[in-house]
C-alpha cells in the first residue's frame, strides 16, 4: 500500500521479529528466555505474544535496519531508534529488555513494552513514545488475539498489564486485555463496548489497583457496560495470584468471585473495620449508606439497605431516614 507510515510498519514488523527470533532461538536471548521461564510462561505463551529480547549492545536493531536499507534518518520520530543530539550515530531505544510487543486493533506490531531484567534497574517498563502509529491510550494490550474469543464468551477480562493478560491466557481465561496501566480512556471504553457490555475488572491488589478499579468501572458502567469486580488479594496481582494459587483457583475467582462495584466497595469497607467495636459499626454503617447515595438504581439501593438492616437489626426506616439526611448534607 501507499501508506506514508509504511517504512515505520515495516521496521517494526523487523524489530517484532527479530527480538523474538534473538528471544527464542539464540543464547544471547537466554537469560531472558530464563527469565520468562521461572516465571511460568510455557512456549505456547511465548509464541502466542510474540515476547522478544532486545540485547545488551548500543545499536544492534539499528545496525539490522541499515543492513535491510532503511533510511534510518526517516525513522527519527519512530521510537525504535535514539538520534543524539550532536549529530552522532542512532542508536536503539530498547537494550536488554524483554519485549512485549504492541499491536494496533489489525494486529499489526506499532510499539513495544520492554521490561528490565534486573530489579535494580529502573524503569521497570520502558514503553514505546507516542508516535504518529502508536497512540497507547487508542490500543488495548491482546485486542487482536482475544476479540473474538470476547465475542464469543459475551465477556471481557481487562487487565492492569502485559504479564497478567499473559498468564491469564495460559490458566484459560483467555478472553483478557490490558490497557497497560491504571488509566483507561473513554476511547477506550467504547472499543470494550463493541465487543460487548459485559467486564470483569481484574486489577492488582493494592490502593493504586482499587482506585483504578472504582474509576473505570465508571467510564464503562457510561458506555453501557456491565462491571464486575475481581476480588485479587491484598499484595497481588492476577499474574502472581495465578503462580502461587494456581488455575483452576483463578478461574474460580473470576468467574464465581467477582462482584457488583457496590458489594466489592462494601467489602474492602467492611476488612479495614473492626465490627465489633460500637464505635467502628457506627462509622461502617454510615459510610456504606454513603456508597448507597452513589447508586442510581433504587432497587438496588433498596437491596444494600436490606441487608444493612438484616446484619445489624435497624429499622427499614431508621436506614432511609438516615440516608436522606446524609444526601442533604452532600447537597
Ligand atoms: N507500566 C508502565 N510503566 C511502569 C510501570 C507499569 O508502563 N513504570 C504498565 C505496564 O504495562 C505494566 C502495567 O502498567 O504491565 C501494570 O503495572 P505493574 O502492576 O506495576 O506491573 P506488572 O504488570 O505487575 O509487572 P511485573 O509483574 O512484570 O512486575
Ligand atoms: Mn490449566
Ligand atoms: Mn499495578
Ligand atoms: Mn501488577
Ligand atoms: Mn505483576
Amino acid at each position: 500500500s501507499s501508506d506514508v507510515h509504511d517504512p515505520l510498519r515495516r521496521a517494526h514488523e523487523l524489530a517484532a521479529r527479530f527480538y523474538h527470533h534473538l528471544f527464542m532461538n539464540t543464547e544471547q536471548g537466554r537469560n531472558a528466555f530464563q527469565y520468562m521461564e521461572n516465571r511460568g510462561l510455557t512456549e505456547q505463551a511465548l509464541l502466542h505474544f510474540q515476547i522478544g529480547y532486545a540485547p545488551n549492545e548500543r545499536s544492534s536493531l539499528t545496525t539490522l535496519l541499515e543492513k535491510r536499507e532503511f533510511d534510518v534518518q526517516s525513522l527519527e520520530s519512530g521510537g525504535l531508534l535514539q538520534f543524539p543530539e550532536d549529530g552522532r550515530k542512532a542508536y536503539d531505544r530498547f537494550h536488554n529488555r524483554v519485549m512485549f510487543p504492541l499491536h494496533d486493533l489489525q494486529g499489526r506490531v506499532i510499539g513495544f513494552n520492554g521490561r528490565t531484567l534486573h530489579k535494580e534497574s529502573k524503569p521497570k517498563y520502558l514503553n514505546s513514545p507516542e508516535t504518529e502509529l502508536f497512540k497507547k491510550n487508542e490500543i488495548l494490550y491482546g485486542f487482536h488475539l482475544a476479540k473474538q474469543t470476547v465475542r464469543k464468551k459475551d465477556q471481557l477480562v481487562l487487565f492492569e498489564g502485559c504479564m497478567d493478560v499473559i498468564s491469564a491466557w495460559m490458566a484459560g481465561v483467555d478472553h483478557g486485555m490490558a490497557a497497560l496501566g491504571t488509566s483507561l480512556t473513554t476511547r477506550q471504553a467504547k472499543l470494550i463496548r463493541k465487543l460487548t457490555e459485559n467486564v470483569v475488572l481484574c486489577y492488582d491488589g493494592d490502593h493504586a489497583g482499587r482506585e483504578a478499579a472504582f474509576k473505570n468501572a465508571q467510564s464503562l458502567q457510561s458506555v453501557g457496560c456491565n462491571v464486575l469486580i475481581c476480588p485479587i488479594p491484598d499484595g497481588s496481582d492476577p499474574d502472581e495470584y495465578i503462580q502461587t494459587q494456581g488455575h483452576e483457583a483463578f478461574r474460580t475467582l473470576v468467574y464465581e468471585r467477582s462482584q457488583s462495584v457496590t458489594s466489592f466497595k462494601i467489602q474492602s469497607l467492611r476488612r479495614e473495620k473492626n465490627l465489633q467495636r460500637e464505635g467502628e459499626q457506627r462509622l461502617y454503617i454510615e459510610q456504606v449508606l454513603e456508597i448507597l447515595l452513589d447508586i442510581e438504581s433504587a432497587i438496588d439501593r433498596e437491596y444494600y439497605l436490606k441487608e444493612l438492616s438484616f446484619e445489624f437489626n435497624l429499622s427499614m426506616e431508621a436506614l432511609h431516614t438516615e440516608l436522606n439526611d446524609l444526601s442533604r448534607k452532600q447537597h
